[in-house]
């Protein structure tokens, strides 16, 4: 997912920091637009997450990361049709709510979700493969999701909230799925400049807690 608006590579610190000055031999990635074949097919599962090859993809994808100033990347968005994500969380992105944490850097293999609940809300989202735009998606508002890490071991989290939804959002990359995808309303679509400035509009597409929301909208 791509920061909002406020939220720029300058004012959001990077738990990743450590991981990026250590690693060598990296490679910033192009990232593929919507419309691009490797955004819409379902990506292949990673047979082997401990292998050179695996932690060179993952390098290189936390470089293009950095780079671009995103808060996640999965793998098809740099053409490698495989299941990989890496994410993080800044405190500053996340709210109030249960389960709504700020997370460090995540490098999932192969990750799997499981909505806790059938209730969903919308809220705005912006993608690094969908530039210069913005929309109101509908997402769980809980789930717990589970991956392989670069070691073989296994994780898992309950998430809510932003959480919750910048992983399902991520996730929807390795099947194929884009947001405009999952939306159910196109008038809260749009240029990101022109939504930001549409004070009504933002309101609209955000079901969080109106006081919150309208600071933000109108930053
Ligand atoms: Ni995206």
């Amino acid at each position: 997912m791509n920061p909002k608006p406020g939220n720029t590579r300058e004012n959001v610190p990077l738990d990743a920091g450590t991981i990026f000055r250590h690693s060598r031999h990296m490679a910033i990635l192009k990232i593929a637009r919507m419309g691009h074949p490797v955004l819409h097919q379902v990506a292949a599962k990673v047979t082997e997450p401990t292998s050179a090859d695996t932690a060179s993809v993952v390098r290189n994808m936390l470089e293009t990361l950095e780079d671009v100033g995103g808060l996640g990347l999965a793998a098809p968005q740099v053409h490698i049709s495989k299941r990989i994500v890496v994410f993080f969380l800044p405190a500053a992105r996340t709210g109030e709510g249960p389960n709504d944490s700020s997370e460090k850097l995540t490098v999932m293999i192969n990750p799997e979700i499981e909505p806790l609940g059938a209730e969903k809300e919308l809220d705005w989202e912006a993608c690094l493969s969908v530039p210069d735009l913005m929309g109101s998606v509908p997402r769980y508002t809980k789930i717990k999701y589970r991956w392989t890490n670069l070691d073989g071991t296994q994780s898992d989290r309950v998430a809510g909230g932003f959480h919750a939804r910048a992983v399902q959002h991520e996730c929807d990359h390795l099947d194929g799925i884009l947001y405009p995808m999952r939306m159910e309303d196109f008038k809260l679509f749009g240029y990101s400049k022109e939504t930001h400035m549409n004070y009504d509009l933002m309101r609209s597409g955000s079901a969080g807690p109106k006081d919150a929301t309208d600071e933000e909208a109108a930053a």
